[in-house]
């Protein structure tokens, strides 16, 4: 769900009223991930954003896999390229392998996967995205780490047996000051549909590929941390992403804007509690009334007395003022005939 940040309080009101409501489509706004009171915004990272790994340990041929990850909306596919060679519709994490001969006579796509999404033909629904602090982690590596800790779900791969393995990604975005998070990264061959990008591209084709070549994995933001079977389930696999980025520090602005939130937060809730008790005695108090005593009109009300004589008494209590402030100006300026 996409929020304009001018209307944040009143999003943090429908948040609160309604839990459910952001969490309902199992998406989550990257502008604005909150955990611990503190929010994150990645915007700037969305996007199709890569890593590639590459494999060299055949003699032929490179086994290069791309990751391509897009953390605030669904990949766009591209039309032009046969459905099992990209991801499915809804992958928010996507691996793309390929067999590179060395000596260049062929380049082709083996495998492409959905690592993580809401994908149609898992029912769309297990996302499930979770993130952590990490300055809130108990974990011993994470200690002095500041930056957000996420999981994303819902991928599958198909073994060589043609059966399903489930998978996951898990991205830490680390804290770095001098980085945007966007230095570095690979540009894929395998291009998606992506609104913001596709005119850089074709701006400068050539120099891309030349940062391409000089492809650096040490220097980039985005860093392959691992690809492995995960350690309790044997049927899941798990991607290790380390995103360097100053989006993922907290900073003090932040950490104030948290700070309203929470206290406007806490006058809503005050107020709320407040106008329902007395709407509640009211309307029970009425209802008594009503019943034990055949009560009508003013008499209905608790108290009916008292709240039908509040109009005389400020009119009473009005005068008094008025009458004080005139007879302290009439004092000073004349004298008593
Ligand atoms: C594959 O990886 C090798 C080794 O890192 C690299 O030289 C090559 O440019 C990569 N090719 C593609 C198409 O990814």
């Amino acid at each position: 769900m996409r929020i304009p940040q001018t209307s944040t309080d009143a999003a943090m009101l429908l948040t609160l009223l309604f839990p459910l409501l952001s969490a309902a489509d199992g998406g989550f706004d990257c502008g604005r991930l909150v955990k611990d009171k503190v929010s994150f915004d990645f915007k700037e990272l969305s996007g199709a954003r890569s890593v590639m790994i590459s494999d060299s340990s055949k003699s032929a041929s490179y086994l290069n896999t791309t990751y391509t990850v897009d953390i605030c909306r669904p990949l766009k596919r591209v039309d032009d390229v046969p459905a099992e060679k990209q991801c499915p519709h809804g992958t928010r994490v996507c691996a793309i392998e390929r067999d590179i001969k060395k000596d260049g006579s062929s380049d082709t796509i083996v495998d492409a996967y959905p690592i993580a999404g809401q994908l149609i033909e898992n029912g769309g629904k297990n996302m499930d995205a979770k993130w952590e602090r990490l300055k809130a982690s108990k974990s011993h590596s994470d200690e002095g780490k500041e930056g957000l800790r996420m999981e994303m779900n819902g991928g599958f791969r198909k073994d060589a047996d043609g059966k399903k393995r489930k998978q996951k990604s898990i991205i830490e975005f680390v804290c770095d000051e001098d980085k945007t998070g966007l230095e570095n990264l690979w540009d894929p061959e395998d291009k998606y549909d992506d609104d913001d990008e596709s005119w850089k591209r074709g701006e400068d084709e050539g120099q891309k590929e030349d940062a391409n070549k000089n492809y650096d994995p040490a220097a980039s933001s985005l860093k392959f941390v691992s690809y492995k079977e995960d350690a309790t389930d044997s049927d899941l696999d798990v991607l290790r992403l380390e995103w360097l980025t100053k989006h993922a520090c907290e900073k003090e602005k932040e950490k104030e804007d948290a700070a309203k939130a929470n206290r406007w937060g806490f006058f809503t809730w005050f107020i709320l509690i407040a106008f329902m008790s007395t709407a509640t005695y009211l309307i029970f108090g009425s209802w008594l009334n009503y019943n034990r005593y055949g009560a009508r009109g003013w008499d209905l009300l608790p108290h009916g007395d008292a709240i039908r004589d509040v109009p005389y008494l400020l009119k009473d209590w009005m005068r008094r003022v008025v009458s004080s402030v005139q007879g302290g100006g009439s004092r000073g300026g004349y004298a008593a005939v």
